[in-house]
């Protein structure tokens, strides 16, 4: 019997059991595992799901008659029912799995930006976004002459959203940007903005990155009101290699393909070619089978515990992170919003970033050192990178004692 089966989830303790890669050393120390922003562990009913199906009944899909063909088509076909219920999407056929969050914003930038966007059009970035959040965008302009602008941040960390009314014109078409920062932890007021944008121009398109959101809160997608949002299954307990892409039934329906190949097409002539309606038509070749069973088996885990028991847990936990790190007196928070995720980026004072986190390694404690994918963002405070620890809802109060007693032994060696 699978071990996942044997064990009840009833509180983080046994939400922690069900992670086997957290039960290991680092370094010989008991492991604190601070980078879940970077990836996030898998628990048990994840690796059994993976492991079950390809020893089980593994096949390609769409593509065969027989039974295991069948079963494992209507397993990955499933978890696009519980993306589509899990972000409350209108429907499944909202739902395109990719490789990643960088994948799906590449797809809107290419499949959409590439058929509707023109020279001197308008994009609104903002200056938070991860790198995956910008260089599509550049990529874009090169190929069309579109006009990039930002959204500034604040020496707090937050979204300057007295600046977007001015960055808003007749030419915008487009606003994109990260729900929660993967640098700061700043959360930041999707719903706001979505509105202050609709407001100026309800044409305007609106994509929201939320690789880091979509594992730290509910999502409700029509609720936010934008036209697409994206986020990745390594972040929410999932495999690597699987994400999704969340974009509104009408507007998948009016965007050309991105990729061509096979199970995209409704038939293919020497001449010509009849593609299939979204969500296939974006999803050209084999895509990603396990990985995207796996994540299913992922939400069912985040389900069966329940967004109140992981907010409460990660609010508290995340809370305690921000206060002790910030009443030590050797180190310097870089974003102080306080609508906060379980991610807190700071420097020591004296010492260098990479040679603390190396110090950290050695004490067990994994954090990730340097500019996060975010080096605009973290040239707006004059920095080149931070040393950032992040949480998950199997992080415990004593992954904080390690970091803090590991920070005091790199602040005697280093400061
Ligand atoms: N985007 C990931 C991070 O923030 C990789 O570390």
């Amino acid at each position: 019997m699978p071990q996942s089966m044997l064990k009840s989830v009833t509180g983080p303790a046994d939400w922690r059991a069900q992670f086997p890669a957290l039960q290991g050393q680092m370094n010989g120390r008991p492991l604190a595992f601070l980078d879940s922003a970077a990836s996030a562990q898998k628990p048990q009913a994840v690796l059994d799901k993976v492991m079950g199906t390809l020893s089980g009944y593994y096949a390609n899909i769409h593509r065969g008659l027989y039974e295991y063909s069948q079963r494992t088509t209507a397993e990955f076909e499933a978890v696009r029912g519980k993306m589509a219920k899990f972000l409350n999407a209108k429907s499944q056929n909202e739902i395109v799995f990719t490789s990643n969050s960088t994948d799906a914003i590449n797809l809107v930038a290419h499949a959409w930006g590439l058929h509707y966007l023109h020279a001197d059009d308008e994009v609104i970035l903002t200056e938070m976004e991860h790198h995956a959040g910008i260089v599509p965008w550049h990529l874009l302009r090169d190929l069309t002459g579109i006009v990039i602008k930002y959204i500034p941040v604040t020496q707090e960390g937050e979204l300057d959203l007295s600046k977007l009314e001015s960055l808003l014109t007749k030419k915008t078409r487009l606003v994109s940007f990260v729900h929660i920062s993967n640098a700061l932890g700043t959360v930041n007021p999707a719903e706001q903005i979505v509105a202050q944008v609709r407001a100026y121009n309800p044409d305007i398109k609106i994509l929201i990155d939320g690789s880091q959101s979509a594992v730290h809160m509910p999502v409700d997608v029509q609720k936010l009101g934008c036209d697409w949002f994206v986020c990745t299954g390594h972040k929410l307990y999932g495999p690597t290699g699987v994400g999704v892409l969340w974009g509104r039934g009408e507007t998948l329906l009016k965007m050309p393909p991105y990729k061509g190949g096979g199970d995209m097409i409704e038939r293919v002539t020497l001449q010509g070619i009849k593609y299939r309606e979204p969500p296939q038509r974006f999803e050209a070749g084999t895509p990603p089978i396990v990985e995207v069973i796996g994540l299913g088996a992922a939400i069912d885990f985040m389900e069966s515990i329940g967004w109140d028991a992981i907010t409460a847990h990660e609010h508290a936990l995340s809370e305690q992170l921000f206060k002790r790190l910030s009443a030590r007196k050797d180190l310097r928070i870089i974003g102080t919003s306080p609508n906060r995720a379980g991610i807190v980026s700071f420097l020591m004072h004296g010492a260098a970033s990479a040679d603390v986190g190396m110090i950290l390694d050695k004490c067990g404690v994994a954090v990730r050192t340097g500019h996060h994918c975010c080096q605009p963002l973290l040239g707006v405070f004059g920095i080149e990178g931070t040393i950032r620890a992040s949480l998950a809802l199997y992080s415990n109060e004593s992954d904080i004692d390690s970091l803090e007693e590991a920070l005091d032994k790199a602040g005697k060696m280093l400061a």
